[in-house]
């Protein structure tokens, strides 16, 4: 099966210029790897230029983070449909950073919902920001879960994304192991089907810390479908290898 990778750029790099030539990196490896699916969250005001600019199929864009109402007096923010009129395809929902922000399980439950209206595939992160050993992060993964799915009929499930990134392996030096990530990821499908939902069409993925050193670990021994980068993924040259191992893997 096809690995599904997203370039979370965040607020990088700093020019139009410099987004370019990120771009036509990436877009050289994900040419040359036939079995990864190149997703790439730019910000948002250079989304419809490299967009329009690309002429292939194999990488896919997304946004990384929009609104969930339609329109109306919210500055600074952007909507589904605007993001929908780049023609991008993906939208990251509920990324530590954002919920950091002060977004709530209720908020990213309306934007999941609004994506798919829009006809965008949601990328729903979730995470625990802290782990004790007694195991409340499960309670509070599956409190994201239930949340974000709520509003999601039984035949849209499979067109969303569940992004796994404990916080506490944003940013870090290492990711989670691929151990304790198969077991989340039986997890996140057993709090899913319990709501009563085809856990088994919903893909997921894993982000924190992942690296051209750590990706094929992760997507071989973490029942993840695909990988959410950041760090790594604006560095033209790591991620072009770390998209070249996935292929290889
Ligand atoms: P990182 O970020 O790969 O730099 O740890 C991942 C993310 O926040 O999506």
């Amino acid at each position: 099966m096809k690995s599904i990778v997203v370039a979370n750029w965040k607020m990088n790099p700093a020019t139009m210029r410099e987004a370019k030539l990120l771009f036509e990196a990436t877009r050289k490896a994900a040419e040359r790897a036939k079995s990864v699916s190149v997703i790439i969250a730019a910000p948002a005001v250079y989304l419809r230029e490299l967009r329009s600019r690309y002429k292939g199929r194999r990488v896919s864009f997304a946004a990384q983070n929009a609104h969930f109402e339609k329109a109306g007096s919210f500055t600074g923010e952007i909507s589904m449909s605007q993001v929908r009129d780049t023609h991008a395809g993906f939208v990251i929902i509920g990324h530590a950073e954002r919920r950091a922000m002060g977004e709530t399980n209720a908020d990213t439950r309306k934007k999941v919902a609004a994506a798919l209206a829009c006809q965008l595939t949601p990328i729903l992160c979730v995470g625990e920001t802290t782990r004790s050993g007694k195991g409340e992060h499960f309670i509070y993964v599956a409190d994201q879960l239930r949340e974000g799915f709520n509003d999601v009929l039984p035949a849209k499930v499979a067109r969303v994304i569940v992004a796994y990134e404990p916080v506490w392996a944003i940013g870090a030096s290492k990711p989670m192991s691929a151990g304790e990530m198969h077991e989340m990821a039986i997890f996140i499908r057993k709090t899913l089907q319990a709501k009563g939902l085809n856990a088994m069409s919903v893909r997921i993925l894993y982000g924190g810390s992942i690296d051209e050193t750590n990706a094929v670990d992760m997507r071989r021994n973490g029942d993840v479908n695909g990988l959410l980068v950041g760090r790594a993924s604006t560095d033209a040259k790591k991620f072009a290898t770390l998209i070249d191992v996935l292929n290889d893997a």
